[in-house]
């Protein structure tokens, strides 16, 4: 190619990026939102958090109790989902999930708390609070991110206590699924669920979020998802907001969900239609969306809160002004 050629091309490529930048990212818009939230950032502000499904409500209770004492997010996100991890009940989280196809109980959670560190930890056996290893990763180590047999040393040499996930309840269901064996992943709603997120903003307004799960039922061994990725699973920047997700983790990783959930708050929308944003992408960008759930819960500076999902079904917990109230998230396909 000559060098005239070249120069031109490159000119037509570099003007159509500014062209793009200036349509997709109103900078002085975005400026004088940034300046706005951290000029707030000192000032004494409610505290409110939001979690996923129902399970959100005793979640809510123990976050509650550290943020309705000036407590810190981060300790708060931590305590909230602790109880979830803890609950042989609930089978989607922690002890008493449902095992892989292979009977193996492997949990998947991410943090992150107002500084922008975060802390991860994916296919970990054997330890009740996975959200706390990795809030220890975070905090004790210079990664981002542990696995499998690293993560439970890890846990181990940190004062975790080994413990059997595989509840016998759990145990019947997968040996039930067995004998199907068809390998359908279950279907996600209001009585079946799987992550729980969290989202807390403190009395100092600052934001820091969580989310741990046990997976997808039956699923591969050895597979991680959403859960324990930065930017899908969960985001939190403390200048902007915090979003997690729930559902079906492949498709939530595929479009990097919380952080697209984020940047839009970033760009102005309000967390609700940063919510509706992530769950259209993932509607334009994957064609089976109507066969599976996400939902999406997000949180910005303001103390503002929202929700958005595929599917009917989903529901979040709020706790603000002293009231712990579940909700019916709106969503995409209605008829
Ligand atoms: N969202 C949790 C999972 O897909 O494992």
């Amino acid at each position: 190619m000559t060098s005239r050629r070249k120069f031109i091309l490159n000119t037509i490529t570099l003007t159509s990026a500014a062209a793009l930048t200036k349509a997709a990212l109103p900078s002085e818009k975005i400026s004088s939102k940034i300046e706005k939230l951290s000029r707030r950032k000192n000032k004494i502000t409610k505290p409110i958090v939001i979690s996923t499904w129902n399970f959100g409500i005793p979640a809510n209770e123990a976050a509650w109790k550290i943020l309705s004492s000036n407590g810190r997010c981060l300790d708060a996100v931590e305590k909230g989902v602790n109880v979830i991890e803890a609950d042989p009940k609930i089978n989607t989280v922690g002890y008493g999930g449902l095992p892989d196809r292979d009977g193996y109980v492997t949990l998947d959670s991410c943090i992150m708390d107002e500084f922008g560190n975060a802390g991860s930890v994916a296919f970990l056996q054997d330890i009740v609070h996975a959200s706390s290893v990795a809030r220890k990763i975070m905090e004790k180590t210079p990664h981002v991110m542990i696995v499998g047999s690293g993560a439970l040393e890890f846990a181990l040499a940190n004062g975790f206590k080994k413990v059997n996930l595989l509840t016998n309840e759990s145990k019947e269901q997968w040996e039930k699924w067995l004998k199907q064996n068809n390998y359908t992943p279950m279907k996600i709603d209001e009585h079946n669920h799987d992550t729980i997120g969290m989202l807390a903003l403190d009395s100092s307004g600052n934001i820091a979020g969580v989310c741990t799960t046990s997976g997808i039922a039956f699923k591969m061994h050895g597979r991680v998802a959403d859960s324990a990725i930065i930017g899908a699973g969960l985001f939190s920047d403390n200048n902007v907001g915090a979003a997690a997700a729930t559902g079906l983790g492949e498709s939530v990783i595929k479009i990097a969900g919380s952080h697209t959930v984020v940047e839009q708050m970033r760009l102005g929308k309000s967390p609700k239609e940063a919510c509706v944003a992530a769950v259209e992408r993932i509607a334009e960008m994957q064609k089976n969306y109507k066969d599976f759930q996400v939902g999406f819960i997000a949180l910005n500076k303001d103390g503002e809160v929202g929700a958005y999902a595929i599917q009917k079904g989903f529901q979040y917990a709020v706790y603000a002004d002293g009231e712990n109230k579940l909700t019916d998230s709106d969503y995409l396909i209605k008829g």
